[in-house]
């Protein structure tokens, strides 16, 4: 499984407007673009890729959506159907484990701490510009997670966590790029590799 997990720190669960997404959601649309970027492909979804939005700006509590491309169904690609998706999906996140799978989707109330359990045996790297060129990694396309920031990148404290976990720094290129192309570049670095 190809697994992505994006950090918003500013991101926020619950009352949002879908006509005004960026405006409203503490940026949310930047981890929508980031899961769209992960698990959609032209008239089709990538059955072997996982993504994890992790929400930690939310007034009531951090919450995550994950999203298995195994069994996910009607992602749409346009950002306000699918943002109102992940709305709906956010009032279910109220225990702190993903319990409420429906249609691929789970959420729970929590960050991090529930993420890193819940990605099994992989192999993890945290996306950071300036670091080692992901062409010269060793991956395999098949298992594998990777960490993104959001906007603003990634906090000290969580940066810290992701390399206590055993992440290694991996870099796209030498541009800062946004989270969501950043995806698409690893998405087609693990698929030139797999072939
Ligand atoms: C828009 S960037 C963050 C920019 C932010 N101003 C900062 O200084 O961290 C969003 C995320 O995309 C990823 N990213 C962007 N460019 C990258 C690159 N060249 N290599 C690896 N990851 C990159 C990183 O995970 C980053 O946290």
């Amino acid at each position: 499984m190809r697994r992505f997990v994006i950090i918003g720190q500013t991101a926020k669960g619950s009352s949002f407007s879908l006509e005004d997404l960026p405006g409203s959601s503490g940026r949310l649309d930047v981890l929508l673009r980031c899961a769209q970027a992960a698990l959609l492909v032209s008239h089709g979804l990538r059955r072997s890729t996982m993504i994890y939005l992790v929400l930690l700006g939310d007034p009531e509590a951090p919450k995550t959506l994950r999203i298995d491309g195994r069994v996910a169904e009607y992602l749409r690609p346009d950002e306000r159907s699918f943002g109102g998706r992940v709305r709906t999906a956010l009032e279910w996140a109220t225990t702190s484990e993903f319990a409420a799978e429906r249609q691929g989707i789970a959420v729970a109330a929590g960050g991090l701490e529930l993420v890193l359990p819940d990605l099994g045996i992989t192999r993890p790297f945290v996306l950071e510009e300036g670091s080692a060129d992901i062409r010269s990694a060793l991956l395999d396309p098949s298992e594998v997670t990777f960490f993104l920031g959001d906007h603003l990148g990634f906090d000290p404290l969580t940066h810290s966590r992701l390399i206590g976990f055993g992440a290694t720094a991996l870099s796209v290129g030498p541009l800062s790029v946004h989270a969501d192309h950043a995806v698409t570049l690893v998405q087609n670095e693990l698929d030139r590799r797999e072939k």
